[in-house]
């Protein structure tokens, strides 16, 4: 196999074209065969209900090069799961396990050649998503389904990779509320925080921190991550109804378990944000990017001193991506090989 011709340990946080992508039809009350493509365009009714209505769910995933070549994909299962939730949350056909790992095991296999290598610290990105494309004009569910994924090569979420990222709190805006969508996958939540987000970015952050929408006092979550912190010897993370339940939380909630630091999942006040040592993002793009600091009104509290990573977030870091990259044993069975 001959590799891509691209830059790849520079590569951005982009869409690139790659060779194929893959797609399966929900139609008469069941799925078709997949089909692989190297057309980019979709084709469909615009009386579609993802158009108006947003039935439109998606995931995100990754697949690495390990050193011996072989190609990895994590905690795919967790992604399928959550697909199925997220599609029986807005009525839509929920994606069998088994068909979407079939997906994509195809859709990776034929770009492999767009796979970064072992060492470039880029990875492949999986985009597998889901709308409704019947044709309707009444508020209601479609009844037929286009579930496609992409691929695209990637570099770090931020620019800064593992460097520290400026966050602020996001007083105004909310992307989700109790009773919501907020805990599913749907284009909708990222609709709803993108003012939130570009005008963060304006002002010199890389992101918001959202607050709970009922008493804006809790930390919910980033826009693209879960939000965690240090205290001494505790990992602390938001429970929330309002945020998306992450894969990578759970990996690290797991690994930090197992190296012995007190898990606490509950609500997180503002008011704990001048107790922390050290702070994170979650994120299948964001994996784990240390948190310089967060900003709140005109109060700014430092977690990573002159632009240097902690020492807690980045034994995590480590231990994390040492397994995502297949570097260390998994002792989990988070992982598996494209054949
Ligand atoms: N929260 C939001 C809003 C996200 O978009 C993402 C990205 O997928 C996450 C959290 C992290 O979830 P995961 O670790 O499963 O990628
Ligand atoms: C992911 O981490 O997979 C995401 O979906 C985050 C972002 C690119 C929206």
């Amino acid at each position: 196999m001959e590799r891509a011709n691209l830059d790849f340990a520079n590569l951005p946080f982009a869409f690139q074209d790659t060779d194929k992508n893959i797609r399966y039809y929900f139609k008469d009350k069941k799925w078709s065969e997949g089909e692989l493509t190297s057309d980019t365009t979709v084709t469909i009714s615009m009386a579609s209900t993802c158009l108006h209505y947003g039935q439109e769910i998606f995931e995100g995933l990754k697949a690495y090069e390990r050193a011996d070549g072989k190609i990895q994909l994590f905690r795919i299962e967790e992604n399928a799961k959550r697909l199925q939730r997220s599609a029986k949350k807005l009525l839509m056909e929920p994606v069998p396990i088994e068909l979407f790992r079939e997906a994509v095991h195809r859709v990776v296999k034929a770009n492999a050649r767009f796979v970064p290598p072992f060492g470039s610290g880029a990875s492949l990105y999986i985009r597998p998503l889901e709308i409704g494309i019947s044709a309707e004009v009444g508020v209601k569910p479609s009844n037929e389904y286009l579930f496609m994924i992409f691929v695209t090569p990637v570099g770090p979420y931020y620019k800064e990779g593992l460097t520290p990222v400026k966050l602020r709190v996001e007083e105004v805006i909310h992307r989700a509320a109790p009773g919501g969508v907020g805990d599913i996958k749907c284009g909708g939540n990222y609709a709803a925080g993108m003012r939130a987000t570009i005008g963060a970015k304006a002002e010199g952050f890389s992101e918001v921190l959202y607050l709970d929408s009922k008493e804006s006092n809790f930390i919910d979550e980033s826009g693209s991550s879960n939000f965690f912190a240090i205290k001494g010897n505790k990992f602390i993370t938001p429970e929330s109804e309002s945020i998306l339940p992450s894969i990578t939380r759970l990996s690290v909630v797991r690994i930090a378990e197992d190296m012995g630091m007190e898990v606490e999942q509950r609500p997180v006040s503002l008011n704990e944000l001048p107790d922390f040592d050290e702070a994170g993002c979650l994120g299948t793009a964001a994996v784990i990017t240390p948190v310089e600091s967060v900003t709140y009104r005109d109060e700014v509290f430092t977690y990573a001193k002159d632009g240097k990573v902690g020492p807690k977030v980045l034994d995590l870091y480590n231990r994390l991506t040492a397994i995502q990259l297949g570097e260390a044993e998994d002792p989990y069975g988070w992982t598996e090989v494209v054949e």
